[in-house]
């Protein structure tokens, strides 16, 4: 297994332009591939000096546009941070092929435009049932929350019951401007550093580990 997951990416590890097609090849991967690392990054927002991260889901990647998509509640507290500072960093880390990927960028808030619309109608039913919840995320309850209401907690809602839970739901897309990879390797790891101008390469480089 390991192997033939190692195969597909950085196999040329000599070829810095391969890396860099190859990071954006895994990262589309690792939307639909559970059980690659990259699927669960942690994403990190600083606003007003507070310095906050969390792990979300990659729900999207346009390689093209250099663009990641995450979805999250509107309510919660990494919107704010957004608001107040667009600059984010994200960290990604596959286990079972030893690769970290450290990428920054631009983020924004999506809620009403066609980019929220359109990853609203992909989602499955039960990526989107925590929508539902009635309870501001983070806001401090008098005893254990699941933050379902009771109808669904056992089951998946459809389209119809999920309806209200659109007004909670927005996606973060953000537009990365560097990729820091580095890749662990017993005869020595190896790094390099892509800078983006729009979303072409402006300089692809090797750095020391
Ligand atoms: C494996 C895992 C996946 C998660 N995926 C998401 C996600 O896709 N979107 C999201 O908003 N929160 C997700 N969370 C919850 C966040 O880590 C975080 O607790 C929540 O979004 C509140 O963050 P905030 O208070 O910084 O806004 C996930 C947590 C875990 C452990």
């Amino acid at each position: 297994m390991a192997d033939t997951m190692t195969s597909d990416h950085f196999k040329d590890a000599t070829r810095v332009d391969r890396i860099e097609v190859d990071c954006w090849g895994l990262l589309q991967a690792a939307v639909h591939d559970k059980s690659c690392g990259w699927r669960l990054p942690v994403l990190a927002t600083c606003s007003h000096g507070e310095l906050r991260q969390r792990t979300v889901v990659l729900r999207k990647v346009d390689a093209q546009s250099r663009m990641i998509f995450v979805h999250t509640d509107v309510r919660s507290p990494k919107i704010k941070s957004i608001d107040g500072n667009q600059n984010v960093s994200w960290l990604f880390y596959d286990a079972m092929r030893q690769v970290q990927l450290q990428l920054k960028g631009l983020a924004t808030v999506h809620t009403d435009d066609d980019i929220a619309e359109q990853v609203w109608q992909d989602e499955t039913e039960f990526s989107l049932r925590g929508y539902m919840a009635p309870y501001v995320p983070g806001s401090v309850r008098l005893s254990p929350e699941s933050n379902l209401p009771d109808e669904i907690r056992h089951s998946v809602p459809d389209r119809v019951q999920l309806s209200a839970a659109r007004a909670n739901f927005a996606v973060i897309s953000c537009s990365i401007d560097t990729a820091d990879w580095l890749l662990l390797r017993p005869e020595g790891n190896l790094r390099a550093r892509f800078i983006y101008e729009g979303s072409s390469v402006s300089h692809a480089d090797w750095l020391a580990p």
